[in-house]
Parts: structure tokens; sequence; C-alpha cells
């Protein structure tokens, strides 16, 4: 039998990957500061998504997922945000159009910014000190005094990330998303992208759909479908006295919802079935997603399927699966197995960055060739499967960024040194990322064509 769950019953359970505040008072003072501040989404709209992901859970539409690895306060800034916003659009737009399916829109943005880390302490030389967390908890910055966790820095993440949800609010509903500017987004290609070209045919094609629409009345005036759209925002839920501080109460339902973001998720670290960030989850009417690595077992997932989704909806959960280009064929027929047996209704999404991650010339990086491998795995193992690959996750921004090594233009081990700007993970660039977008499209294109062939053969 599930105990009585409270926004705080957390708190009983083991938890991991906790920061050390030297200070616990200032930190009750902070969490009771930020629980008396608004909410920065509503439970309507995270209703909203889950009615969209249950969509993609029945097989009628694509999760597109992605943003920083971690948000970070000194790149804060509107034309950072716009970028992020711009290669988002036209993924997007390359989706919806190229594979005909309706994508449902969530960044990794607005919240973004706890990280777990594999070890409590980071080695230089011979200074040890406390692992960066990511800028919610500590500074990134290499001395004692910025490691130390500061709870203020949550009342500025809480800050920043209104006023980012606020800008993307502004782009997706007054005019920016607009299918009439589809070749405005362009702007943002850097002089030689092997992806613009192909970009360009496809803004084309759009603009004589829209041409052909109006001549017969349908236009962005008066059809808010084709100005508008529905972007939502998401993050690990990582640092629970700061999602605990904006759970709040539902008038319209009476249920909890997490108001730091519409979708959070669970790392693959802090998803022990018994431990807090599972018992924090599964008290809240939020989209959940949870990451899924080598080490979970199928018994594992459909006990955490279970707390997490006892009444089986559909757009509840969404299952990130983050394997490694090497591996995923070894685990992840097994758990859609298990999954379709039981008949759990979950969304499969892809996560093809996490399980790829390399040191070359001392950076961190990923290289395009293996997350493109493991994209294409996803789609010929559900393909063989019969179940619906439904969503991707990636980490991206919309800067021409040096982080991952390969993509048409061929970046190298030696080319990561010259931007490589990322506060925790590498990420696709822009040209990277409409490169996967372009690949996606084609292979849900390919999946679409092949149930035709069933139906009419
Ligand atoms: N409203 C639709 C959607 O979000 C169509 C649309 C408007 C759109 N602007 C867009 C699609 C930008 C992709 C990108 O799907
Ligand atoms: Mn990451």
């Amino acid at each position: 039998m599930a105990q009585t769950w409270t926004p705080n019953s957390w708190r009983q359970k083991p938890i991991q990957q906790v920061p050390d505040y030297p200070d616990l008072a200032a930190l009750a003072a902070t969490e009771a500061k930020l629980a008396k501040y608004p909410p920065l989404v509503f439970a309507g709209e995270a209703r909203r998504l889950k009615s969209a992901l249950a969509n993609v859970a029945e097989g009628r539409g694509f999760l597109l997922q992605g943003g920083d690895c971690a948000e970070s306060f000194a790149e804060h800034g509107a034309d950072t945000i716009r970028d992020f916003f711009r290669a988002f659009l036209q993924m997007a737009v390359v989706l919806t159009f190229g594979a005909q399916q309706p994508v449902v829109k969530v960044g990794r943005i607005a919240g973004q910014f706890a990280k777990p880390r594999s070890s409590n302490i980071e080695k230089q030389g011979d200074v040890e000190l406390p692992s960066y967390r990511g800028d919610i908890i500590n500074g990134i910055e290499f001395t004692e005094a910025e490691r130390v966790p500061d709870p203020e820095r949550q009342i500025m993440a809480y800050r920043q990330s209104a006023a980012t949800l606020n800008l993307l609010r502004a782009f997706a509903m007054g005019g920016y998303a607009n299918l009439d500017n589809v070749h405005q987004w362009m702007l943002g290609f850097v002089k030689d992208s092997p992806q613009a070209e192909r970009y360009r045919k496809l803004a084309d094609r759009i603009s004589e759909t829209m041409d052909f629409m109006k001549a017969i009345g349908i236009t962005s005036e008066n059809h808010p479908s084709l100005r508008e759209t529905d972007f939502f925002t998401s993050h690990e839920a990582l640092l629970l006295g700061y999602e605990q501080a904006l759970t709040r109460v539902d008038s319209t339902s009476g249920d909890w919802y997490a108001t730091s973001g519409h979708m959070i998720w669970i790392g693959d670290r802090t998803r022990q079935p018994d431990h807090a960030h599972i018992e924090y989850c599964r008290g809240i009417k939020n989209p959940l997603g949870l990451k899924c690595g080598p080490s979970l077992t199928a018994d594992g997932l459909l006990e955490l399927i279970d707390l997490l989704n006892p009444a089986n909806e559909a757009g509840r959960l969404t299952l990130i699966c983050r394997f490694g280009h090497d591996k995923v064929a070894e685990h992840l027929p097994r758990l859609i197995r298990a999954v379709e047996r039981e008949g759990k209704k979950v969304v499969w999404s892809c996560d093809p960055m996490h399980g790829n991650t390399i040191t070359l010339n001392n950076y961190k990086t990923r290289p395009f060739e293996r997350i493109l491998s493991e994209v294409e795995s996803f789609f010929q193992i559900h393909r063989a499967e019969g179940s619906h690959p439904g969503g991707i996750h990636i980490e991206m921004t919309g800067n021409d960024v040096t982080e991952c090594t390969g993509g048409a233009r061929a970046l190298s081990g030696d080319d990561l040194a010259d931007r490589y700007h990322t506060h925790c993970d590498p990420r696709l660039n822009a040209d990277q990322a409409l490169e996967l977008a372009f690949l996606l499209a084609e292979r849900m294109k390919g999946g679409r064509d092949e149930k035709k062939l069933v139906v009419n053969g």
C-alpha cells in the first residue's frame, strides 16, 4: 500500500545527490520565500501537455525535447534564448512538415539548472573541491568560495526561469513562431552551413502551401494555429527543496502540481524506487520523464511505472532511454517487451546524448556519428517490436559552438577548443541539431509509409 503523499513526504526517504549546504537555516528561509512566489507554469498547461503526450503514447505524434545540459546565469540573455528557440522551431518544422506528424515541443529550459554528479569531489592537480552541481546550487569556477552551495542561487534561478519563460511565451504566442516566418528563421545560419540549402527548400514548400491556403481563405490572421505554437518547459527535478517550494494545489482539480516547469524528469542516478525523488514525483500530476540507462532491469522498470503511473494514464510517463550507441540493441528490446507485455502506456523517447560521451583532447565530447547511430537503432528496434518511436531528447543550443565532433561540417577533436562553452555536457550546435532533425523526419516518414503499405496490402 502506498503511503500518504505530501509535498514534503520525500524528506522521510533516503536521498542521492544532495548538496551540502553549510547554513541550513538560510536554506529553510529561502525555501519559505520561494513558497510564496508566483507559480511559473499553470496546472492547466501541464494537463494540456499531458494530453498532447497521450497522443504520442498512442502512436500519433512525436515529442521533441531539447535544450542546454545546464542553463547558466552567465549566458542568460535575449539572444541566447532567441537563438535556441529559432533552432528549435526549425527542427520542429522539419519534423512536422517532413514527417507529417504533430510535434510536441518541450524545451530543456527555464528551470534546467541542477546537475547530478558522479563524484562529490572534483580534483585539479593537488586541489580537491566540491563538484559543481549547477548554477542553482554553486558556482562553476574552481575556487573554494564558488563551490560552497548558496541558497540565494535558488532565488536567482527562479527569477531567470521566470524571465526566460516570459520571452518564450512571447515568441510562441506573439508572432515569432508564425509559419509565415519560416524563411526568417534562416537568418541564424552560419555562413556555408550545409543544412541551409536543405532548410530553404523545405521553407519554400511551406510558403507555397501557405500561399495556397491563403488563396482559399485560410490565413494566419484567421487561424491561430498557423501563427502560434504550444511550447512547454521541462527540467530534471533534482533539487527537491526547490521543487517542493513551487509545488502548489490546483484550485480547479484540487491536485498537486509542480509549477517550476510543465514536465519534470527523474535522472538515471536518482530513480531508486524507495528513495526521495520517486516519492516526490509520484504525488504531482505533471507529465513525468524517467531516464532509463543500462542498469535498469525490466522488473525494475515495471515497478517504477506502477509507482509513477498507477492508473496507467497515457501521457503521464515518458521513458527517456539513454543507453549508448553500442548498448541500445542489448537493452532497449527487453524493456520494450516488458512494457508491451504488461500493456503499460508510455511515450518512448530516445536520449542519444548521455550514453555517448567520450573524452578527447581533454574535452568531454560526443561524436555525432554515435548520436545518429543510437537514433537509428532506436527506430529500427521499435519498428521490429511494433512499438512507436515517440520522441527524442537532446542537449542542443542555437549557437555555433564546437562541443560535439562530426556532423556535415566535420568538426574534429582539434576544433573543440574553438567555441566550447557548455557548463556541463557537450551540446549539438544549431547545424548539427537541424541535421539530426532531417534524419529523424526521414525515419518517421519511412515508418508511416511502411504502415500504409501494411494497410493497403
Ligand atoms: N501550431 C502548429 C504547431 O505548433 C503549427 C505551427 C505554428 C508550427 N508555428 C510553428 C509548427 C512553428 C512548427 C514550428 O505544430
Ligand atoms: Mn547532460
